[in-house]
């Protein structure tokens, strides 16, 4: 027979053949461990909506830790339940928060791990939003100061990157400008500089307790829909200072990371968000899915679109079935 067409099946025949012209491969060092320290004492409470995933007291970190470091992942992303929350959200620029002594136990026992601090408000403010609250309005310029104070204060506690989530205006270049006047000009900025207003993230909310307690994030977290705004908001972060940028979530947003990654020259990284993990785990608990294999379809997919890094719950899991 003449051969008219393509025998591209040549290249699948067998499992080493595959494996020989694979173009993406995971590795446990892509991701990032979410981490949710909350005050008080021997706590390790499932999050209800996020089987596997825990908010620890310090005391119960280490065990955490230890097998994150064991498992190959070399950095986490730190996020605080604070005891007492107000208006201005003190607790996240306090020397002593929860979040603060969070990163300075983890860089005191695994100075090898490298430490992001999520940077916003929403989980100190009573209201749950992300920035100052008046008359009903989130005030961008106002917050901005807070924001810087709450970076400053993290990168004191030992934070080795800054991840500002609070999607104000202008949050890079404040944090940028409040780092490098307190000697941090060495600590990066991996911005959330695509956030969508999205429905992925209601898990995270029982995690964290950073529910809006009014209206929703629409005024400043982006809408669904755009594309080309991805590219302006990522712009204007490169512009300012960022190190890395953030796209979230990732499953439903794929072709905004590609388009970023195809756009900047920065490190992109994808947060795999909470929803995202909640769907998967209830339908690999109930039999509906295989977990394993969908979940390290995913991850491959979130890499092979252009995520250099990956903020995932699933971190320990993928890990261990990368090893396997
Ligand atoms: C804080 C923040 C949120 C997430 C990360 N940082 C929540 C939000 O914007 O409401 C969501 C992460 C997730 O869903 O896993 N602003």
């Amino acid at each position: 027979m003449k051969a008219s067409f393509h025998r591209h099946r040549r290249l699948r025949t067998t499992a080493g053949m595959r494996k020989l012209v694979r173009e993406t491969e995971l590795r446990a060092s892509d991701f990032i461990y979410p981490i949710f320290a909350i005050e008080g004492e021997n706590i390790k409470s499932e999050v209800p909506s996020m089987p596997g995933v825990y908010q620890l007291s310090l005391d119960r970190l280490n065990e955490e830790l230890e097998e994150v470091a064991s498992l190959g992942i070399q950095s986490v992303i730190v996020f605080g339940v604070p005891e007492h929350k107000d208006a201005v959200g003190s607790e996240a620029y306090h020397d002593h928060g929860i979040v603060q002594k969070a990163i300075a136990k983890i860089k005191e026992d695994f100075p090898e791990l490298v430490v992001v601090a999520d940077t916003c408000l929403c989980e100190y403010t009573d209201h749950g939003h992300c920035g100052l609250v008046e008359n009903g309005e989130i005030l961008n310029d106002e917050s901005l100061a807070l924001l810087a104070k709450t970076a400053v204060s993290q990168a004191r506690a030992g934070a080795d990157i800054i991840a500002p989530s609070n999607m104000m205006d202008g949050f890079v270049a404040a944090i940028r400008e409040a780092l490098d006047e307190e000697g941090f000009t060495n600590v990066p900025i991996m911005s959330y500089a695509v956030k969508y207003a999205s429905a992925f993230y209601g898990p995270f909310r029982d995690a964290a307790g950073s529910s809006p307690q009014f209206g929703d994030r629409k005024t400043y977290q982006m809408d669904y829909a755009n594309r080309l705004e991805a590219i302006r908001e990522a712009k204007s972060d490169v512009e300012e200072g960022a190190d890395f940028l953030i796209v979230k979530p990732t499953l439903s947003y794929l072709d905004i990371v590609r388009d970023v990654k195809n756009e900047f020259d920065l490190p992109v990284v994808g947060y795999n968000v909470s929803g995202e993990y909640s769907i998967v785990k209830a339908g690999g608990q109930n039999g509906w899915i295989d977990e394993k294999a969908l979940v390290l379809e995913m991850l491959t997919s979130m890499k092979r679109a252009g995520c250099d890094l990956i903020i995932t719950y699933f971190a320990k899991d993928a890990a261990k079935w990368i090893a396997e």
